[in-house]
């Protein structure tokens, strides 16, 4: 039980590609959700969004998740909002431990400034860094239920990955 490593955060703190290095250190599968969401759909998350709306893509996340957290020693990385739905939080708890990656609200609005790929973000309209703050706020209940946080903002991608490594041994 909790074998999984899970990575939880808001959008752009880099959940996908410190998940991948994560995976190859350990030599462990890596599951990113929304890939295989948009891979199980055969379209991109905006496109998801443009044509069914939020409320249909959260169920695909739903079914991701479901699906997912049912595999065992494998990396997952999940989309920032995943951890604002009760079941999807239960479900991986149980599944691995959970490690929420954090940035300030000033460097994601730079590493998430091209629009177009985040539509939750690109529906805030002009006031993006307004919309991030507001949307941390928001979610900070669901991101403080992890194992534990770490700060992604000073370190290097090795690094991070170092410290994940520590906290999951930690944890065990
Ligand atoms: C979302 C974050 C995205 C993606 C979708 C919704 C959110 O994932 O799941 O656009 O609600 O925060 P990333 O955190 O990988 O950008």
């Amino acid at each position: 039980m909790r074998e999984n490593i899970i990575l939880i955060g808001f959008m752009g703190v880099g959940k996908t590609s410190l998940g991948k290095l994560l995976a190859s250190k350990l030599g462990r599968a890596f599951v990113d959700l929304d890939e295989k969401i948009e891979h199980d759909a055969k379209m991109s998350i905006p496109k998801i969004f443009e044509i069914y709306g939020e409320k249909h893509f959260r169920e695909l996340e739903k079914a991701a998740v479901k699906e997912v957290s049912a595999r065992r020693n494998i990396v997952i990385a999940t989309g920032g909002g995943t951890v604002k739905d009760a079941e999807n939080l239960q479900l991986l708890k149980d599944s691995g431990i959970i490690i929420c990656l954090t940035t300030d609200p000033e460097e994601i609005f730079r590493r998430t400034e091209k629009r177009g790929e985040r539509p939750v973000l690109d529906d805030g309209g002009n006031e993006r860094l307004e919309t991030i703050k507001k949307l941390l706020a928001e979610r900070e209940e669901f991101y403080s239920q992890a194992d534990c946080k770490i700060d992604t903002t000073d370190w290097s991608p090795l690094q991070i990955v170092n410290k994940i490594c520590e906290k999951v041994k930690m944890q065990r």
